[in-house]
């Protein structure tokens, strides 16, 4: 059987659940790519660490030691950030060697670079792990659904966001209490910043869109908005109006443009994304030919990310095995503008504190009708010291109509407060 050597550049999280699932499952493997792989070298910062799964695996602090060893077939990225690991992922494409990567916040910004260069030598360059972890999203948008022209991509695609809303959802918990236990629990990333402000989400976003709309597609391109603002008054007022509030990745394709956004938004209990509770993902993905199509998985985490790691390495052993690698290339072949965030056409929930006096509810849904927005529900809370909190939910309207409202409102003397505004998401429910 032929050997295959694998170069790990980190052996943390993602590492260690590669190595652990090659030693774990050796049969299956090696009789499914015809080739006994294991892996060869580990680089990594500390290598007076106790390691799990580092049998038969040298560590070293010098990447030069892996990228220019000659018996290394497949250098697999799972160090994290950009820089040094785009330098590293270039030179082993430069020596020859096929790449796995799990880096999203690498390919979201030099996705094009590195999948050019891939393609100048030859070689693979494979992604899976770095959206949505185990779920095989990539796999099935970049072959298996390659028939189809998508017009959307919907996802709950952090880990960290989904567990917090929904323990805030579920259990009645503060944001603050179960950030802190999913950063315990190893979801989070280590700043955490990246998930809650929607940052991680956006490019992951930025990765899923690039390929399903065959059009190029950057971190800085994507709407974003994070959850830190999302409290349980509002998460009591979703559940009234029978929603979930989520964190959600869109994007769209309009014809005239790509919609892309991250944002909390209002999603109907009855979507089929509202139930995918704690730190699971899914994605939801409309085909022209397919119709809907949803993809339900862990987002994070050892073994479901090595899962989707040890995937690509199969791959590419088999692209290897029958002469075909570097065959699928960047697929961005198409240049679809990017629609501008006050184009963006949604519902809007909007919860304020105003005076509870006469006229006041009249002068706000004016301030509404002169922005050319209609309502589709109202919840209106009467308060202690003659306040009302009021909660209202738009009809689908263009975000610099909302923002012309607002604008009304905000020099509106009866008005104490806009709490939130939060966006509806419908798309997907018949
Ligand atoms: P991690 O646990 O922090 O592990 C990083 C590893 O890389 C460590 O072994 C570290 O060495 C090594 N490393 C980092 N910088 C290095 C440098 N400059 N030189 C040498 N070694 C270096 O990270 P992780 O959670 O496994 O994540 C790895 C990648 O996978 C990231 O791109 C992440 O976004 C992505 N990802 C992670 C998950 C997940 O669930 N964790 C899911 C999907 C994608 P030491 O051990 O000596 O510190
Ligand atoms: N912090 C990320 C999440 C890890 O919570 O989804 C997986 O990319």
């Amino acid at each position: 059987m032929r050997k295959i050597q694998i170069g790990l550049l980190g052996f943390g999280t993602v590492g260690s659940g590669v190595a652990a699932i090659l030693m774990n499952n050796p049969y299956d493997i090696d009789t499914r790519s015809h080739s006994n792989i294991s892996v060869k070298k580990a680089l990594v910062r500390n290598l007076l660490k106790e390691r799990p799964y580092s049998d038969g695996i040298s560590f070293t602090d010098k990447p030069d030691e892996i990228l220019n060893d000659p018996e290394i077939d497949i250098v697999v990225e799972v160090m994290g950030g950009i820089e040094p690991a785009r330098s590293y992922i270039l030179s082993a494409l430069q020596h020859g060697k096929n790449v796995v990567t799990a880096n999203k916040d690498l390919l979201a910004i030099h996705g094009e670079e590195l999948l050019n260069t891939a393609n100048q030598y030859g070689r693979d360059l494979f992604f899976e792990a770095s959206v949505a972890g185990g779920i095989p999203i990539i796999a099935a948008i970049r072959q298996s659904l390659t028939a189809n022209s998508i017009s959307s991509v919907i996802g709950i695609i952090n880990g960290t966001t989904n567990y917090i809303l929904s323990a805030m959802t579920e259990q009645g918990r503060d944001f603050a209490d179960v950030l802190q236990e999913a950063q315990e629990l190893g979801y989070a990333e280590s700043d955490p910043t990246a998930d809650v402000e929607g940052l991680d989400a956006a490019r992951k976003l930025a990765i899923l869109s690039s390929l399903a709309f065959n059009t190029r597609v950057k971190f800085n391109d994507v709407f974003v908005e994070g959850i830190t603002k999302i409290s349980p008054a509002d998460i009591q007022y979703a559940s009234e109006l029978d929603c979930v509030i989520k964190l959600l990745a869109i994007a769209k394709n309009q014809g005239d443009g790509i919609e892309i956004r991250v944002h909390p938004a209002l999603l109907p209990k009855k979507h089929p994304l509202a139930t995918v509770s704690g730190v699971y993902n899914a994605v939801y993905v409309v085909g022209d030919a397919v119709g809907e199509t949803m993809f339900y998985g862990k987002g994070a985490g050892s073994l479901p990310t090595g899962s989707a790691v040890v995937s690509d390495i199969i791959q590419i052993v088999r692209n290897m095995e029958g002469k075909a690698s570097g065959l699928i290339g960047c697929g961005c072949y198409r240049n679809s503008p990017i629609k501008a965030a006050d184009s963006f056409v949604t519902g809007y929930y909007i919860r304020l504190k105003v005076k509870d006096e006469p006229r006041v509810f009249a002068t706000l849904a004016l301030f509404f009708a002169e922005a050319g927005i209609s309502f589709n529900s109202i919840i209106q809370k009467p308060r202690p010291e003659n306040n009302a909190e009021i909660v209202l939910v738009t009809h689908p309207c263009k975000e610099g109509q909302l923002r012309q409202a607002l604008d009304s409102l905000g020099s509106y003397s009866k008005l104490d407060k806009i709490y939130n505004v939060i966006r509806l998401e419908t798309n997907g429910m018949h």
